[in-house]
């Protein structure tokens, strides 16, 4: 069984990170798409409304699982003794970032766990959950962004909080 991890914040879920998932669901027999609980970083969701709302917008796909994790993620990995972690590339800027975690967690895993990088679709290229809660947080339109369901999750956040986006 070829199982693969799709680790991020997910803050909150777009659809350029569903593309990729829709994707890499296609090459695995197993994808989990797992939220870091980041403590360092202050959401717009919670680790828990983020994991709800990645089942949703994921309910029709079987073989994609949502979990969350907390620390390294080679460590998450070994724990469920995966290999492979994906990861979207939009543009040039992601890769010198994405490279370096790539190269670290393969290094640190001693070659335990490789990254395979998925292209994300020109028309989702510009896309990135910063910016969606950007534009949501000023009453901007996301709904070629997010689901409807995200998008109407983002402007109750957002009711009293105009201008705030957060990370
Ligand atoms: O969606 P993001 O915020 O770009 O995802 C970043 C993520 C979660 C993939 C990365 O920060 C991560 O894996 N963090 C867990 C901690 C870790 O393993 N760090 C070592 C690699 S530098």
């Amino acid at each position: 069984m070829k199982r693969a991890v799709y680790p991020g914040s997910f803050d909150p879920v777009t659809y350029g990170h569903l593309d990729v998932i829709k994707r890499a669901s296609d090459m695995f027999d197993i994808l989990i798409v797992s939220v870091l609980n980041n403590k360092m970083k202050s959401p717009l969701f919670s680790v828990e409304e983020r994991v709800k709302i990645l089942r949703e917008a994921t309910k029709d796909i079987p073989n994609v699982e949502v979990d969350s994790f907390t620390g390294l993620l080679i460590n998450y990995a070994a724990e469920k003794n995966i290999h492979v972690a994906v990861r979207g590339l939009r543009a040039i800027t992601d890769f010198e970032y994405e490279l370096q975690i790539a190269q670290t967690n393969r290094k640190l895993s001693r070659g335990g766990l490789d990254t395979v990088f998925l292209t994300t679709s020109l028309e989702y290229a510009y896309l990135s959950s910063s910016s969606v809660k950007e534009i949501a947080s000023f009453g901007g339109d996301i709904s070629e962004c997010v689901p409807d369901f995200v998008a109407k999750l983002m402007k109750e956040k957002y009711g009293n909080r105009s201008g705030v986006y957060g990370q």
